[in-house]
């Protein structure tokens, strides 16, 4: 990617496309992704092995669902943030919709290593260019 030289208005990036639950790399630091996602109804439960998986949203509601092991709800309106540790099953779903950042290493897909079988509407890829 290149270097970035300007500011980068996520809520500009997000006016850029309709697709939900697929991500576009709005930025990078470092060995880690700033990916910007439109999301709404569920995504599948799924686990990264080897990396935590951070979450912020900018509108909406997000919530996600964990089993740690016993499993629970975090709900995240706009302004807040959560980590999924690693090796944590999870579901993120919205049923009103949200926008979010999601930030992980590159080349992460967002399926993780292990997922629940996919619908029509889920994709497995890495991330999207702006
Ligand atoms: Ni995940």
């Amino acid at each position: 990617m290149v270097r970035m030289t300007e500011a980068v208005d996520l809520h500009a990036v997000l006016k850029t496309f309709d697709d939900l639950w697929s991500p576009r790399i709005a930025a990078r630091i470092n060995d880690y992704d700033v990916r910007v996602t439109k999301v709404a109804g569920s995504y599948i439960w799924h686990v990264h092995d080897t990396t935590d998986e951070f979450f912020l949203v900018l509108d909406g509601e997000l919530s996600i669902a964990v089993r740690d092991p016993d499993e629970r709800v975090v709900t995240l309106s706009p302004g807040c943030v959560f980590v999924v540790p690693r090796g944590v099953e999870h579901r993120p779903y919205s049923d009103g919709g949200a926008s979010i950042v999601v930030i992980e290493p590159t080349g992460i897909p967002t399926t993780g290593d292990r997922h629940d079988p996919l619908p029509d509407h889920i994709q497995t890829h890495t991330g999207l260019p702006v």
